[in-house]
């Protein structure tokens, strides 16, 4: 942490300022809101890009650190995280290239994938690097990303299951909208509803057979009352 201390007038800008005693306020919260549910945090690092605070996550019981671009991840990564998940699909074959470099390096590497080609793409990747990559496939909640639940999204996890350089780690699925949604009770009952398919498609996973161990979805938003 660069600056404690040091006068805001004096700090070069764009400067990230945080107040610790409010992010650990924010921490404890968060870890006892969430002891009795048997629910576990993988926060996001988008909203912080920044590799202490994942680290602090992490320190306070978080399972593991989300990265949106596979800029994020490296980041992370060369700044001594681990744990990382990439919940957007790597598109290019150079990103795929480079996500895989991180897998390489750490074991705990585990990357989203929402279509067909972009799996076999992986598969590749990982099969020249010598490596199996852990994946989660992105379930759509709405028309944000992922793959539509029910049969396409189970038969996206088969492939997964089946392909020999890949591992299926399970699925996330996330209701971004449901996050600016005020009033606790109001949330639920969007989550709930929205979440119906994703839950569907979990248990289609389950039935058939297939590695369901990540089920991921929410967020800050949806926690807070
Ligand atoms: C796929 C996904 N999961 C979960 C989240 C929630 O992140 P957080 O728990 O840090 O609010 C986000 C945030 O946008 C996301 O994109």
């Amino acid at each position: 942490m660069i600056g404690i201390g040091v006068s805001k007038w004096e700090l070069d800008t764009p400067a990230l300022c945080v107040d610790l005693d409010k992010l650990d306020q924010n921490l404890t919260t968060m870890k006892a809101k969430l002891a009795s549910t048997g629910v576990a945090t993988r926060p996001h690092a988008k909203t912080h890009k920044c590799p202490a605070i994942a680290k602090l996550q992490l320190a306070s019981g978080s399972i593991g650190i989300c990265a949106a671009k596979v800029s994020e991840a490296e980041a992370l990564f060369a700044g001594g995280v681990d744990k990382i998940l990439m919940t957007t699909s790597n598109v290019t074959a150079n990103k795929i290239r480079r996500a895989m470099k991180i897998r390489e390096a750490n074991t705990s590497f585990i990357q989203a994938v929402d279509y067909a080609p972009n799996a076999r793409d992986l598969n590749d990747a990982a099969k020249e690097a010598g490596i199996a990559a852990d994946v989660v496939i992105d379930v759509a909640v709405g028309t944000r990303s992922g793959v539509p639940a029910g049969r396409q999204a189970l038969e996206l996890a088969q492939l997964v299951d089946q392909l020999p350089n890949l591992t299926l780690r399970g699925m996330i699925s996330y209701d971004g909208g449901a996050q600016h949604i005020k009033g606790f009770k109001t949330r639920l009952e969007r989550s709930l509803k929205n979440y119906e398919p994703s839950v569907q498609t979990f248990e289609m996973m389950k039935k058939a057979g297939l590695n369901t161990e990540i089920f991921s979805g929410g967020g800050t938003g949806t926690t807070t009352s």
